[in-house]
């Protein structure tokens, strides 16, 4: 029987998709991939195979899952196989400076960035920088590494201080500090390669933005606040278009777009997830769910497919 595998290294961001697939029926089945193995001349099972890997799986301890799921991708669609966020979308989710070429490519504006390999290579980088600037992974997600400075002296401390975090790729970026004048961004959700709402999400407690919901739990502990994610309802925009467009170019069916508005008005996009996760209390108060959406999309794919060819032995395949 065909189903739906979700590809992921992270149980937790996976529980609220697997409630919405139990509770419409859908059959799926949770393929964790930070080891296993796979035989590259074995055809794969048939089903529509959802791609959630992260950017920062190196953080929960799962150094090669990136890797490992460019092969397993690469096998699936070597095989025709039906793949939501497949090898592009993964090369885009693991690699900003390719985010960017490929927002240029679509006439979409990115803050100035520099890449840079080495400390010595980073400080001078900044020193290409006439305002405040801030640091960040090639490989990131999370927030990792993103620190703001004023100075190319209080980077060169950093930088040769043991609170340096490398880059997991070796890359760092030095990018331009877009100041808002109101402290928030906002992400644009998209399912299907489809709109589906913007979400603003206030920046003035700092610089890791994890929506899910597991992420909320010591900002919860710190007593009530201001939401830090709002829904902005009946989000218009001529960016929409462009990322559409940009999305379907890519291949990439299921993703979160960050974007910062300047002082000047100009809009810099600065961040795309491919594996995008929802925070549950923005979207209770207006009555919409991204991973309901997900899952209904998934289903829909799932009900287009034809048989094509033989099931194997899953258990071998999923390592159980
Ligand atoms: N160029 C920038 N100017 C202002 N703030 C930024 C800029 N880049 C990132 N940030 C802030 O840092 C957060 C994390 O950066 P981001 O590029 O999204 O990295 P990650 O992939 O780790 O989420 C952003 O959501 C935003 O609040
Ligand atoms: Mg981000």
């Amino acid at each position: 029987m065909s189903q739906i595998y979700i590809i992921h290294e992270n149980d937790a961001w996976t529980a609220p998709l697997r409630n919405e697939l139990e509770s419409l029926g859908f059959p799926y089945v949770t393929w964790f991939l930070d080891h296993g193995q796979i035989e590259i001349n074995d055809s794969p099972p048939n089903g529509v195979f959802y791609n959630r890997m992260s950017a920062s799986s190196h953080t929960r301890g799962h150094r090669y899952a990136a890797e490992y799921t460019a092969c397993v991708l690469a096998w699936l669609e070597n095989h025709g196989r039906r793949v939501i966020n497949p090898s592009r979308a993964l090369h885009l989710e693991i690699n900003k400076i390719a985010q960017y070429a490929a927002l240029h490519a679509h006439g979409i504006r990115t803050p100035k960035t520099i890449a840079a390999v080495g400390r010595d290579e980073i400080v001078r980088a900044a020193g290409k920088f006439t305002g405040p600037f801030i640091t960040k992974h090639n490989r990131g997600g999370k927030g990792l590494g993103v620190h703001l400075f004023h100075s190319v002296d209080a980077l060169q401390k950093y930088v040769s201080s043991p609170g340096f975090e490398p880059p997991i790729d070796g890359i760092t970026l030095v990018q331009a500090y877009i100041e808002a004048p109101q402290p928030y961004i906002t992400r644009v959700e998209f399912v299907g390669g489809r709109f589906l709402y913007a979400v603003r999400v206030n920046t003035s407690e700092g610089f890791e933005l994890c929506p899910a919901d597991v992420c909320q739990v010591d900002e919860m502990s710190n007593g009530p606040t201001q939401p830090r994610f709002s829904i902005i309802e009946d989000f218009r925009h001529p960016i929409i278009n462009r990322y559409e467009r940009f999305l379907r170019a890519n291949n990439i069916h299921i993703a979160g777009i960050e974007f910062v508005v300047g002082k000047n008005g100009e809009l810099f996009t600065y961040d795309i997830n491919t594996n995008t996760n929802y925070n549950s209390d923005a979207e209770k108060a207006v009555g919409i769910s991204g991973m309901g959406a997900i899952a209904r999309y998934l289903g829909d794919e799932l009900a287009g497919l034809r048989d094509t060819g033989p099931n194997l032995n899953l258990s071998a395949i999923l390592g159980r």
